[in-house]
C-alpha cells in the first residue's frame, strides 16, 4: 500500500463531468478575468461564511495584503501575529510597510495565545491578525475584546480553515475581515491559485474591490494605486463546484480525524491534535508531536507514507525574518512544536484502512527508533 499526503486526482476523478463542463463554460464565454462566473462564487461562498461580501483575488497572500491595505494599514504601523503560520501572513504585513510583531500560541490549539496579546499591543498597533491553523479557529472571543477595547482592527487569516466554526459563526465571519486561500490543496481548492476577502464592511469591501483591479471602479477612472490581484474566471467556476462539495468533505475529514484519534490513543511519544470544545475543526491538516520527526518522517516515506511539516522554521527565525533580531526562545512553543510536527496524511478520500496502514507504519518506526 502507499498513502500519499493528499491526491488531489482521485477527488477530480469523482468531479470531472461537472469540472470539466465548468471550464468549458468560461472558455465559451471567454470569461477570463473577473467576470460573472467569479462573481457567481463570490455570491455563494460570502452566503456559506455567513457574510454579505466576499471579493474575489488571486491568492490567499494577495487576501491577506488587501485586506491590510483596505483597512489603510501601511508604513509605521504594527500588526500582531503568530510566528508558527506560513511566511504569507507575515510578508502581508511587510507589503503594506508595517511591521510584523509575533505572540506565542497557546500550547493545545497551537493558535495565537489571546493572553499574550495586550503585552505586544504599543501605540503604532493598529490590527491583530489570528491564523485559524491546520483548520481550528483561534480563541476569538477574548480577541475580539481586546481588538474593541484597544481600538485594534482583526483580520482572520482562515487560509486553513473553510468552513471551521468558533462558538457556531464560520471562519472569516468574527473579524472586520476574513482571508482565505484557495491554492490547490486547501480544504476549499481552485486548480491554481486563488484567494478571497469576506467583510461585512461595505465601505472596505468597495475599497478591496477598487484596488484589486488597479484601484478602478470605472474602467480608466483610477482612484487609488492598486493592483492586479483579479480571480480568474477558470478559478472562480472551478470552486463554484467544488464548494457544494465541501460540507461533505469536512465531514470526511473529520470523520478520518477521529480514526486517528482512535487509533493514536495509545502509542506513545505522540502527541495528537487537540479539538477544542469551542467549535468545529476541519483538519485541514492532521498535524501530531513526535520527537525525532525527521527520522520517522524519513521511516514513514520509505514505507510509502507520505508525510509533511507545517512549518519546520517559526516565521521569526526564517532569513527573511532576521531583521527583526528576534532569537531562538522568543516564542517557546511555537518553536518547539515547529521541531516537533510532523502532517499525517490527511484528506477526504482517505479511509480506515489507509489510516490503520500509516499507524500502524507510524508505530514501527517509532518501535525502531527506540532501539
Ligand atoms: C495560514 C496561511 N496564510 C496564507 C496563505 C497564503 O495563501 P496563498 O498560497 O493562496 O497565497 C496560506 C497558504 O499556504 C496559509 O496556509
Amino acid at each position: 500500500m502507499k498513502v500519499l499526503f493528499m491526491d488531489l486526482k482521485t477527488q477530480y476523478e469523482s468531479i470531472k463531468g461537472d469540472i470539466n463542463t465548468a471550464i468549458n463554460n468560461v472558455i465559451e464565454k471567454t470569461a477570463f478575468a473577473s467576470g460573472p462566473f467569479v462573481k457567481k462564487f463570490e455570491e455563494e461562498f460570502a452566503a456559506f461564511c455567513g457574510i454579505k461580501q466576499c471579493i474575489g483575488v488571486g491568492s490567499g497572500t494577495e487576501a491577506l495584503w488587501l485586506a491590510l491595505l483596505g483597512l489603510g494599514i501601511g508604513p509605521g504601523d504594527e500588526v500582531i501575529t503568530v510566528p508558527n503560520t506560513f511566511i504569507a501572513t507575515a510578508e502581508a504585513i511587510s507589503f503594506c510597510g508595517a511591521k510584523p510583531v509575533f505572540v506565542d500560541v497557546d500550547e493545545k490549539t497551537y493558535n495565537m495565545n489571546p493572553a499574550l496579546v495586550d503585552a505586544a499591543i504599543t501605540p503604532k498597533t493598529k490590527a491583530i491578525i489570528p491564523v485559524h491553523l491546520f483548520g481550528q479557529m483561534a480563541d476569538m472571543n477574548p480577541i475580539m475584546e481586546i481588538s474593541k477595547k484597544r481600538g485594534l482592527f482583526v483580520i482572520e487569516d482562515a487560509s486553513q480553515a473553510h468552513g471551521a466554526e468558533y462558538k457556531k459563526n464560520k471562519a472569516g465571519s468574527m473579524g472586520d475581515a476574513g482571508c482565505f486561500s484557495f491554492y490547490p490543496g486547501k480544504n476549499l481548492g481552485a486548480y491554481g491559485e486563488a484567494g478571497a476577502v469576506v467583510t461585512n464592511d461595505e465601505e472596505l469591501d468597495r475599497k478591496i474591490r477598487m484596488l484589486r483591479d488597479h484601484g478602478q471602479a470605472k474602467k480608466y477612472h483610477h482612484s487609488y494605486i492598486g493592483w492586479n490581484a483579479r480571480m480568474d474566471g477558470i478559478q472562480g467556476a472551478i470552486l463554484s463546484v467544488k464548494l457544494k462539495h465541501l460540507e461533505k468533505w469536512t465531514e470526511a475529514r473529520r470523520r478520518n480525524a477521529k480514526i486517528y484519534d482512535e487509533l493514536l490513543q495509545d502509542v506513545p511519544g505522540v502527541i495528537a491534535p487537540w479539538e477544542s470544545a469551542h467549535g468545529k475543526h476541519v483538519y485541514h491538516l492532521f498535524a501530531i508531536r513526535v520527537a525525532e520527526r525527521d527520522r520517522i518522517i524519513s521511516a514513514l516515506a520509505e514505507k510509502e507514507i507520505f508525510c509533511g511539516i507545517h512549518y519546520p522554521i517559526p516565521v521569526h527565525l526564517l532569513d527573511a525574518y532576521k531583521f527583526l533580531n528576534l532569537r531562538k526562545g522568543s516564542f517557546p512553543v511555537a518553536e518547539k512544536s515547529a521541531s516537533e510536527f510532523v502532517s499525517l496524511p490527511m484528506f477526504p478520500e482517505l479511509n480506515r484502512e489507509k489510516i490503520e496502514f500509516v499507524v500502524r507504519g507510524l508505530k514501527e518506526s517509532l518501535a525502531a527508533l527506540a532501539k
